[in-house]
Order: C-alpha cells, then structure tokens, then sequence
C-alpha cells in the first residue's frame, strides 16, 4: 500500500470487471440478511474505493445479503443498470441441478448434473429463491415425467437451503461454487459470450417490478447486462417471485433504516 492509497486499491486501476466478494461470511445458523449491517459497509467502501480507480469497470457482487447489496451497489455509485450485477443465481441454479439429478437418479433414472437443465430465479435468500420445476429438463424432457413431485419438493428445498447445508458442514460460507460462478460470469462479459444466466438485476418493469435487483434471466456480454430474458412463469411461480420481491424489498428498507442509503 502507497502512502496516498493506504488500503491499496491502486493495483487494480483499470480492471475491466471488479469482483466483489468482501464481507463478513456466514456461520452456522447466520441467515445471509443477518450480515447486512457489517457487510453494507464493508460493500460500499469496497465498491467506491475500486470504481475511483476502475471508472469504467462492470461490478459483479457476491457478498451477502447479495440482492440489497447489488441495490446499494446500483444506488451509491449511480452506475447503469448494464454495470451492476448480483451473482447468486448460478450458484443456485447449479445446486437445483444436482438435487434435481439426485432425485431423477433415485427414480431409477441415473442422471448426472451435466443432464439436467434447470434455473433458479427471485431472491438469493433461504426463502426467497425460486427453482423453477416447470422449466427443468434432463436431455430435453421435462423432469416431471421421470420423478414424482414429492422428489421433486425435496430437491426444491434442498436446493433453497443449499448454502445453509455447506454452511452447516464446512463452519463457514461456501466459497468453490460461487467462485466457480463468478468466474464464469466475468468470461461472459471480457469474451462477450451473450450466455443466458440467471442474474441479479435492477428491474425497470421487467417481470412487474420496479426499483429492485433480484434474480432474473439475463444475457451477459460486453456490455454487463445486455438483456433480461422473460419467461412465462405459471401462475404459481408468478405468485412466487412476487412475494420473493417483497422480501427482497424488505431487506432493501433495513439499508435506509441504518442509513447505508
Ligand atoms: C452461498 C452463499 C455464498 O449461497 O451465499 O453459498
């Protein structure tokens, strides 16, 4: 560190995506939204400090609570929407895959995660993420055909509780699946990939939300977010990602209750 850049930020001058990962993890019985007062700090100051020295960078967020983050994100520095983006949505998605071919396997249907397709969306909270069992498929048929719905509930709310499981095991916050996400979100925009990936964006509109970052499909290229893909959800998965905005919301609120906003 240089005398007049003490927390030595000086090093990534230039970045052309900034990862932003800083914040106290989850323990054991922690919620992701109990780290908001530490981690709205640790965020804001992370955010402002590299974007002084990257002014064009694209930010993807991952620490925790991660949808208010990506809202503090959005609102402190005043960025784009295409320049802000939550991670959580891979990360869970991947997880809603692997339950998925558990349970198709348990049906007798051996299947691994490579055969399964399958998108998480909404919040990335407990319970406020959204598997989405209507679009799943494994080798382009839809895996209600193969496993019961009460397989299928199960791997649902495994998949929510994914990150409260490794927390439990490994005394801490998982670190390899939200790595691995993240890394391929920042291929995305430096190769311009254009991959359809559940994100967390700022809505204008989009799936009837306004003034929140949630998770929604979205394309990501060059330019961040160049697209929120919609999707016909049923009318219970609608009904879902509503009252997934509201709790997302509500966590949003408690960033202007200590004045992080
Ligand atoms: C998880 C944390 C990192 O879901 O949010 O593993």
């Amino acid at each position: 560190a240089l005398p007049n850049d003490p927390e030595g930020y000086a090093p990534t001058a230039g970045s052309d995506v900034v990862v932003v990962t800083s914040g106290m993890p989850r323990k054991p019985g922690m919620s992701r939204e109990d780290l908001i007062g530490v981690n709205a700090k640790i965020v804001k100051s992370v955010v402002d400090q590299a974007l002084k020295y990257s002014p064009n960078a694209y930010f993807i967020i991952i620490s925790n609570p991660m949808d208010a983050m990506t809202f503090l994100t959005l609102k402190d520095t005043k960025l784009p929407r295409n320049r802000i983006l939550g991670q959580g949505g891979m990360l869970d998605s991947s997880r809603f895959r692997y339950f998925l071919a558990q349970a198709l396997t348990k049906a007798g249907y051996p299947a691994t995660p490579a055969d399964v397709d399958g998108m998480v969306i909404g919040g990335h909270g407990d319970t406020t993420m959204i598997p989405l069992v209507s679009k799943a498929t494994v080798n382009g048929v839809p895996v209600s055909q193969f496993a019961s719905k009460k397989k299928l509930d199960e791997a649902v709310a495994n998949t929510m509780v994914g990150g409260a499981t490794l927390t439990k095991l490994i005394g801490t916050s998982a670190w390899y699946a939200p790595g691995a996400a993240a890394s391929m979100m920042v291929e995305s925009i430096l190769h311009d990939q254009k991959k359809i990936v559940p994100c967390c964006c700022y809505l204008e509109g989009e799936y009837g939300q306004n003034d929140i970052c949630i998770g929604v499909p979205a394309v990501i290229g060059r330019k961040g977010i160049e697209k929120i893909v919609k999707l016909d959800l049923t009318k219970e998965e609608a009904a879902k990602f509503e009252a997934s905005a509201a709790a997302v919301r509500k966590t949003n609120q408690v960033l202007h209750e200590i004045k992080a906003l």
